[in-house]
């Protein structure tokens, strides 16, 4: 499947039958496409890294060399899991990379979304050809690439995962997944014997938490951020909307506000819920989170957060807003 176009005749991947003749079809297709070569992936533990990281262990077992960034930029513990996951339940040749200060520090004092985005896909692809450098015969790199990263990475937004590789980076793309929708390949993840927590994941993206810090990224007001989308998720378990909402995060804003906490006042940022469902991410609409959680949710952000004095809940569908809040 070397086109970037799905085809109108390809069937939408609904039932486990679809899904393994879609596992076997790529088994065999990136099998004749890297032969005995090592392939490096980039594992962050989102559900489409995770499901190509499943496919071609599948495929090509120890050939695959995942590598995990912890750009510093993901969700409280999420590094953790991934490590535990996949190093420890699926036997994956795995790399760990702490390079939060290297993200950081390039991204000081950078504003822009479009220009966040490019620097942290940029310093992703220097990161991985530097670790390529070091391992021998690596000739592939893979890429969770899904079908909407393609059709709206023309004009919306430059996912980091789309766009293709600088000229002199000396290898091939693997990308198993392409022409899948969110939904498929959550199917195709369920077929190669993923857990459901892995598999029902919430997606997250590539820039990680560095889209949802709204403006230029400071160590407080992301500490901030990654506290309360750890409340935010902690909660949804507990009421039972984990495993019902599609996708629901938290963005906090790089303005503050005037507030009042233990009789002085207390200058904060607000903390914006968003909670949508979509089959596809093409579109989506808002989960109506009942009262009750929505203001247990705010009673802990705001007073277990430091930095964050409200908290906000984003009632705009997909269109006009985009799920993400950047
Ligand atoms: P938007 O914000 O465009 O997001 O409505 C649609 C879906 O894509 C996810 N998303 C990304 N996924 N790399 C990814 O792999 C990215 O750079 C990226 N940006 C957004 C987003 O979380 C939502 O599920």
């Amino acid at each position: 499947m070397n086109s970037n176009k799905r085809p109108d005749s390809m069937e939408r991947i609904t039932t486990p039958e679809l899904a393994e003749a879609f596992i076997a079809e790529q088994v065999a297709q990136v099998r004749a496409q890297v032969g005995d070569k090592k392939v490096l992936l980039a594992l962050s533990g989102g559900v489409d890294s995770s499901v190509v990281a499943a496919l071609l262990i599948k495929a090509i077992g120890k050939q695959l060399v995942c590598v995990h960034v912890n750009h510093g930029l993901m969700r409280k513990g999420e590094s953790e899991q991934v490590i535990e996951i996949f190093q420890k339940g699926l036997d994956a040749n795995l790399i760990y990379i702490d390079a939060t200060d290297r993200f950081l520090g390039l991204l000081k004092d950078v504003a822009e979304p479009e220009k966040k985005r490019k620097i942290i896909g940029g310093e992703f692809i220097k990161v991985f050809d530097e670790e390529a450098a070091k391992l021998e015969g690596i000739k592939f790199l893979a890429q969770g690439t899904i079908y909407p990263d393609i059709l709206e990475s023309d004009g919306v937004k430059a996912h980091h995962n789309v766009g293709g590789l600088p000229e002199e980076m000396d290898m091939e793309l693997v990308e198993p997944i392409k022409l899948l929708y969110k939904d498929e390949v959550r199917v195709v993840g369920s077929a190669l014997g993923l857990p459901d927590e892995m598999v029902y994941r919430q997606p997250f993206p590539g820039p990680g938490l560095g889209v949802r810090c709204l403006g230029a990224i400071t160590r407080d007001r992301l500490e901030a951020l990654r506290e309360a989308d750890a409340i935010l998720r902690e909660e949804f378990d507990k009421c039972g909307l984990a495993g019902k909402v599609w996708q629901y995060f938290i963005a906090v804003p790089d303005f503050k506000s005037v507030g009042v906490k233990d009789d002085k006042r207390y200058e904060g940022w607000p903390a914006i819920i968003r909670a949508v469902n979509t089959v596809d991410a093409m579109t989506a609409t808002i989960e109506e989170i009942p009262y009750e959680v929505l203001h247990r949710i705010t009673d802990r952000i705001t007073h277990e957060v430091p930095g964050i004095n409200r908290v906000l809940l984003d009632l705009t569908p997909k269109p006009i807003g985009t799920i993400e809040w950047e």
